[in-house]
């Protein structure tokens, strides 16, 4: 069946060209609803689907994809040296899995070449990569739509759009929405809502204005644009250029859509016709794909009739082969929540479990292949009781809704005898502790360590109170956070009712004392020791020390009280870069988070806050002290 469906869609591919080549070779215009006709070239992971859809990425991680329109596009009026207008507009749809986290965005595209083989994923976009990124030889002016706040980007937040030139740290941006004419007012909108969003892209080279504007499929074009910046392209942009769109995914993942694409030099791009649009793969499969709408008169007519024709009818074959196919995959794919692997595939993955990657709070973890370039972290759970497994199964579908770009996501489970094997993506750079308390690994410096402790807070402010149902992490330490390739901090071993055996000086005193019902105030006070251990690269008690220096927290303290914080930090960091004001922040944050009455300390999300910026500390001095 593979190898049928694989031949047909050569064959048609083999048709569609001859129709694009057919219709013009200097195109300036066109309008496509759905791209089975569309004279487009694809890269990395991008595909067009049988009913037409433009698929950039799917779900799985690090991809790029691009795809571009099949002839350069001259963007130089030949009677004088200005770049000329253009005018674009599209739709597209930002679609993930479960109730996580998307990433990591989409863009439109404008650039010399269509080689973008070399560009990176993640908060590179498939556009640049880190020795390109920003140089103005690349002569590329993207829009992008980013899901994901990189703060190495300078990214205002994590759903924003934005104008590039040359590189992924953008020049102009703001938070997506869209001018409602009838109610004059900004609304916002999520990109990765999994909604069909339009958008139209103008530049007027008289004026030398770039407008962008965007809104939900249904709703007018808006008066006035989101984004509206004057920029003298010419001597920027080549005077050829190949225009389309890319897409990248990380350890975070969404599927990049587009649905239909016009775009014009001179004159504005013909409008979208969403009833011709194809439908998102979860909606009901339209009956047949549209045929396609060229703007460009063409003498040939009747040859290209016969094409299309004879096209859509392999179009329709493959559609209903495709259709099939797909139900009868679905049927035995998705069973539940959860995806359950076999026993066999997970002891083969970790080749009989011989690759330990360390001690869980309640089992091991091994390190697996499940196919190249799929590494995974299995952790082995024992448990004594029938009981316990039946309760540790049934939390795994809660666990596996849990997406969150701070957060080790679960991929499946595994279940033999009386042992559960949880399968975890696997986190590439090991565990935070490693960093921070031991020599063979790079040393962070103050603005990867901010980093990290925002990642952290991020994380359990999500576990805390954004995900489906509430949850305590319950062991909040730095073995339990680990580092992704670009030092983003993943907290892990989550969700499972660990029991808190915890006696490193991590555990609340009250909990101590009561072993009362966990809250999630006990992660606050773990948070605000472990942040401490960050700034100082040092473990909260260290009993080989000096009597006043054993203690962290008193040690911490006693900066805070004669005014030198700063020399608490870790002597490893390099002293020029410190950042006074987040110092004082961090660890201003993490007595806060350990004060003895629960009262004060703050909610995750009060945290995150003063991280950020967007909330001031207390004035009063003495709730530092109170500890
Ligand atoms: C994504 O696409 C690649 C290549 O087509 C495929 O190997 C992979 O299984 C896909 N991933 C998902 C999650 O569908
Ligand atoms: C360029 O100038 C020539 C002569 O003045 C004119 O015929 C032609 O239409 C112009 N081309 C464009 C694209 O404006
Ligand atoms: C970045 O991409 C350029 C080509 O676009 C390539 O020459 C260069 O080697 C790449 N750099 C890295 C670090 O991959
Ligand atoms: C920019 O790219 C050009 C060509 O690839 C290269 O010669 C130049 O050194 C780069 N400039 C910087 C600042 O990296
Ligand atoms: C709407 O947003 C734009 C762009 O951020 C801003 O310039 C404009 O003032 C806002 N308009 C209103 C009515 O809030
Ligand atoms: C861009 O938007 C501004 C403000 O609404 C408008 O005056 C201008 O004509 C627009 N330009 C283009 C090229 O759409
Ligand atoms: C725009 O840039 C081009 C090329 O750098 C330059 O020749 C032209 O004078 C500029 N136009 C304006 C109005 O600044
Ligand atoms: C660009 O702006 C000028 C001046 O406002 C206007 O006359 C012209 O029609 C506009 N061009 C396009 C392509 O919108």
């Amino acid at each position: 069946m593979a190898i049928t469906s694989k031949s047909i869609a050569l064959t048609f591919i083999f048709l569609s060209y001859t129709v694009s080549c057919v219709s013009s070779q200097r195109e300036t215009k066109f309008l496509n609803h759905g791209f089975l006709e569309a004279n487009l070239l694809k890269f990395g992971s991008s595909k067009v689907h049988p009913s037409g859809l433009l698929e950039l990425t799917n779900t799985s991680m690090r991809q790029t994809g691009q795809a571009f329109h099949g002839f350069p596009i001259p963007f130089t009026n030949p009677n004088s040296t200005n770049t000329i207008s253009f005018s674009t507009s599209f739709v597209f749809a930002i679609i993930t899995p479960g109730s996580g986290a998307p990433g990591h965005g989409l863009s439109f595209v404008i650039a010399p070449s269509m080689d973008f083989g070399q560009a990176f994923p993640s908060n590179y976009l498939g556009l640049f990569n880190t020795s390109n990124n920003g140089n103005s030889s690349n002569r590329i002016l993207a829009i992008e739509f980013d899901t994901v706040q990189s703060v190495e980007m300078n990214d205002i937040d994590d759903n924003h759009v934005a104008i590039d030139l040359n590189g992924v740290i953008s020049i102009d941006s703001a938070p997506a929405a869209y001018f409602d004419d009838k109610q004059a007012k900004n609304v916002s909108l999520r990109l990765a809502s999994g909604d069909l969003i339009r958008v139209w892209i103008e530049y007027n080279a008289t004026e030398m204005m770039l407008n962008v504007t965007l809104a939900p499929l249904e709703h007018p074009k808006p008066n006035f644009p989101l984004l509206s910046r004057k920029m003298n392209l010419s001597g920027i942009l080549s005077q050829e250029n190949f225009i389309g769109f890319a897409s990248s995914t990380g350890t975070i993942t969404s599927t990049h859509f587009v649905q239909g694409w016009s775009f014009s030099i001179e004159g504005r791009a013909a409008e979208i016709d969403i009833t011709k649009l194809p439908s998102l793969p979860d909606s009901p499969p339209s009956p047949s794909p549209n045929p396609p709408v060229s703007l460009k008169k063409s003498s040939n007519n009747t040859k290209q009739i016969i094409i299309i024709a004879a096209s859509a009818t392999v179009v329709v074959t493959i559609v209903i082969i495709l259709g099939f196919w797909i139900f009868r995959r679905r049927q035995t794919l998705i069973t539940g929540g959860a995806r359950k692997f076999s026993y066999k595939t997970i002891s083969s993955a970790t080749s009989g479990f011989s690759r330990s990657l360390g001690e869980g709070n309640t089992g091991r973890f091994f390190r697996g292949q499940l196919a190249p370039g799929e590494t995974i972290a299995v952790k082995r759970i024992t448990c004594s009781t029938r009981q316990q497994k039946l309760s540790l199964i049934a939390r795994i579908d809660t666990i596996s809704r849990i997406r969150h770009r701070n957060l080790t996501n679960l991929l499946g489970y595994s279940s033999q005898g009386n042992e559960v094997y949880l399968i975890y993506e696997y986190v590439s750079n090991g565990s935070l502790d490693r960093f921070l308390f031991s020599n063979d690994r790079p040393v962070l410096t103050w603005s990867e360590r901010f980093n990290v402790v925002r990642g952290i807070a991020t994380g359990l402010q999500y576990l805390h109170g954004e995900c489906q149902r509430a949850l305590i992490h319950g062991n909040v330490k730095s073995s339990n956070v680990l580092l992704d390739e670009e030092l983003q901090a993943r907290l892990g071993d989550y969700g499972q009712g660990n029991r808190q055996s915890n006696n490193t000086g991590h555990a609340a005193g009250e909990l101590v004392e009561t072993a009362a019902v966990q809250t999630s105030d006990v992660d606050v006070f773990a948070f605000g020791v472990l942040i401490m251990e960050i700034v100082c690269g040092r473990r909260v008690v260290e009993p080989s020390r000096p009597p006043g220096e054993i203690s962290l927290v008193n040690w911490v303290l006693q900066g805070f009280r004669n005014g030198n914080e700063l020399e608490c930090c870790d002597v490893r960091i390099n002293t020029n870069e410190l950042v006074e004001r987040e110092v004082l922040l961090v660890l201003k944050t993490g007595l806060l988070c350990i004060n003895r009455s629960p009262q004060v300390r703050p909610v995750m999300r009060r945290v995150v806050q003063y991280l950020d910026g967007t909330a001031s500390l207390p004035q009063d001095d003495n709730v530092f002290n109170g500890v």
